[in-house]
């Protein structure tokens, strides 16, 4: 059935986005070089198109597109290169335009700087999908990446940051190549919307300029992710004479209508303490009511200012849903991306929104696949039919006659867990096309069937282009692990988030191939075994490989009595320790701890991540009981974990986040030993304090975690 629906769908031109209305005749045209002349794009400004519609008319002997405007003869362009194959167009006739005017995606080069090339290639690629606004997130806490000639430390000190381990992180866009994407974006109709982040999320602006924040603090670049809570000041003019010298300079960069502010998770603490900004609260005579706090109604006092600051060079304002907080400036267009909730509340007070909500599919930083086997990354869960299915206007907008204020959806790629280019591709892709599908296609031409196969087609461009993309991987029903263990038959079944065209496995050590053998349903061992296994796309690509190994085990002997001891025997070091291996030598002192969760707690949290923080290392040994004789998972984000003095997880130098290591070992019912290493310290930008410091355990195959119960 399926193969047959691969099939008749292969029969159809397979585009993305689906046009607004097309006819497939039988019959193709012949692209060679002297048919040129049988090739127009007409400019017709009065053909009554809207404004990036097109048609397109293919015949044996000719091609024909009319457009009211350049975009609309681009878009028919992009059309035209998808339908061709090997010279060959098919005859069709098209009449296509977009559903929403805002059809977007959001690169950060923030946390992980992207080259002026690499930015150039998404622009290049998703404009091919009829995309037409990239929003830069240009400034954050990590890293201020756009050149500002009045303020040149905002690059040269807000432009780097060192890592924890003594890595250097840093980049910036000159004018003159912001300039030079901007062009490049211009000419395949994309605006480029720069983002200005205030007032908070601006912490490598204040390590550049101390007098921006509300105590003058010296500041690092942030090296951690997650919101500090030192912020700009609005308590000080300075900040607006500050942000006003920048806008004066970015206007000048970027011609489209719209700058986006920021505005989002912004910590109000320093500005209840703040004197200046206090002093501010009661001039302005701010009161906390049903509609916000002081410092809320503070945060949209100094939003309407950077509206009038907009305003003075002809611009519009976007910022994302926190400025509804304390009163909604009076032309500002929202982006929603906390829900749909703060979208609806301002598209019902007459405002513009743009929606990209994060959990509702639209934030492609999250999973998109078994967190156990798939790249760290932000969290969440977003596959690719989850992000195709998302409608970007609500019901209750439709009802209360307010859903042209709706101007269309963005998907938005953060980069805090994407540490190389090729990995931001493998998260922007395929999930983008389903945005860009969405953003253009006529609601009720969307089909997830169709759009599935046509995907493939879109993949296989990528890979022309030398790409990275997402493609499902085999995983585990209940949670897939890479070190199983059986004591007499092991039954391992594995399924894919989307359909693919098969699995293929080996058990012999060697790499799956296209001509492996296909997994038709779960697999049996009662031998140690090495599977090697990977998905396989309709086109023959293969997925990355997972390795397994599955081990027969006699189950680990309990405990012998005299040898249980109950409580913890832990030690602590200090250092400034990456892995375990730096520990080696360290001076361990004996500390008392109560449960293993409290293993991150011997130094206090703070957010803004001060020079004076004392991270360290602890070692906890204890015995635990399992009630029967059975094969166990475990998992845990500390660094390593010992059972019976084997080492059974071991974290290495990856971030210490969702881990990605957990595996099996068979027990004996009765009292075990667990050793664990949990080091506090900053890897990929994770901050360790902010983990659950435990180990967890469950009964093979029960799918059902439980924290390791101590003796
Ligand atoms: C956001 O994701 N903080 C807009
Ligand atoms: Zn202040």
């Amino acid at each position: 059935m399926l193969k047959l629906l691969t099939l008749i769908l292969a029969l159809v031109p397979q585009l993305i986005p689906a046009p607004a209305e097309m006819q497939v005749r039988g019959g193709s045209f012949l692209v060679t070089p002297p048919s040129n002349n049988k090739i127009e794009f007409r400019l017709e400004p009065d053909c009554g198109l809207p404004a990036e519609g097109y048609t397109l008319e293919v015949t044996r002997s000719r091609v024909r597109a009319v457009a009211s405007t350049e975009a609309g003869l681009f878009y028919a362009r992009q059309t035209l290169n998808q339908l061709e194959e090997n010279g060959r167009i098919p005859c069709v006739t098209i009449k296509d335009y977009p559903r929403f005017a805002w059809r977007g995606f959001h690169l950060d080069p923030c946390r992980h700087f992207l080259s002026v090339e690499d930015t150039k290639q998404y622009i290049d690629i998703l404009a091919s999908y009829k995309m037409n606004v990239m929003h830069w997130h240009l400034t954050d806490d990590q890293g201020w990446r756009i050149q500002i000639k009045k303020y040149p430390r905002l690059t040269e000190v807000g432009g780097t940051r060192t890592e924890f381990d003594g890595s250097v992180h840093q980049g910036f866009y000159t004018q003159e190549e912001i300039k030079e994407v901007v062009a490049y974006a211009a000419q395949r109709h994309v605006t480029v919307l720069p983002e200005i982040e205030m007032p908070g999320h601006a912490i490598a602006a204040i390590r550049a300029y101390p007098g921006l924040s509300c105590t003058k603090e010296t500041v690092n670049t942030f090296y951690t992710w997650g919101s500090p809570d030192i912020v700009l000041c609005p308590g000080r003019e300075f900040m607006f004479e500050f942000l006003e010298d920048v806008i004066a300079e970015v206007v000048e960069l970027f011609p489209g209508e719209y700058i986006h502010i920021g505005g989002d998770e912004c910590k109000k603490d320093k500005w209840e303490q703040c004197p200046h900004c206090q002093a501010r609260i009661k001039a302005l005579g701010l009161v906390a009511d049903d509609k916000g706090t002081a410092e809320e109604k503070l945060q949209s006092y100094a939003i309407r200012r950077m509206e009038d600051i907009l305003h003075k060079y002809g611009r519009k304002l976007i910022g994302w849903d926190e400025i509804l907080e304390g009163g909604l400036s009076p032309n500002a267009t929202v982006m929603s991306w906390r829900g749909e909730t703060g979208g609806i509340a301002a598209a019902l007070q007459g405002h513009d929104v743009i929606m990209t909500p994060s959990k509702e599919g639209m934030y492609l930083d999250h999973y998109q696949g078994d967190s156990k086997i798939e790249p760290v990354a932000i969290g969440n869960y977003t596959t690719l039919e989850k992000a195709y299915a998302y409608d970007p206007v609500p019901a209750e907008l439709v009802q209360n006659g307010k859903e042209d204020h709706v101007i269309g959806l963005q998907c938005n790629n953060w980069s805090e867990y994407i540490y190389s280019n090729s990995h931001r591709q493998y998260m922007l892709f395929p999930r983008a096309f389903a945005v860009a599908e969405t953003g253009w296609t006529p609601k009720a031409k969307k089909d997830w069937e169709s759009f599935r196969v046509r995907v493939d087609k879109a993949c296989r461009d990528l890979d022309r282009r030398g790409v990275n993309y997402h493609i499902p991987l085999p995983e585990q029903p209940g949670g897939s692990c890479d070190k199983l263990v059986f004591t007499d038959k092991a039954v391992v079944e594995f399924t894919t988030t989307r359909p693919v065209a098969a699995m293929v496995y080996t058990v012999d050590g060697s790499e799956p191939t296209a001509a492996s053998a296909r997994y038709t349903q779960p697999l049996e061992f009662t031998r140690d075994a090495t599977l090697k296994i990977a998905s396989l796309t309709s086109y023959g690509k293969l997925s990355p490989v997972r390795t397994i190994t599955i081990r027969q085990e006699e189950p680990m002997e309990a405990l012998p009595a005299a040898a249980v001891e109950s409580g913890i025997r832990s030690s602590r070091a200090d250092g400034r320790f990456v892995t375990v291996a730096d520990t080696q030598g360290a001076a361990w002192k004996e500390i008392k701890l109560e449960k293993l969760r409290d293993m991150n707690t011997l130094e206090p949290f703070d957010r803004n991540m001060p020079d004076t923080l004392r991270f360290y290392a602890v070692q906890a040994q204890a015995c635990f009981n399992v009630k029967e004789t059975a094969v166990y998972r475990f998992s845990s984000d500390c660094d390593q974990v010992w059972i019976d003095g084997r080492l059974l997880i071991d974290n290495g130098a990856q971030v210490k986040r969702y881990s990605r290591q957990d595996a099996e070992a068979a027990l004996e019912a009765g009292p075990h030993s667990v050793k664990v290493v949990y080091i506090y310290n900053v890897i990929g930008g994770w901050n360790s304090i902010r983990n659950k410091t435990d180990v967890q355990i469950m009964r093979a195959g029960s799918g059902k975690w439980r924290k390791i119960e101590l003796l």
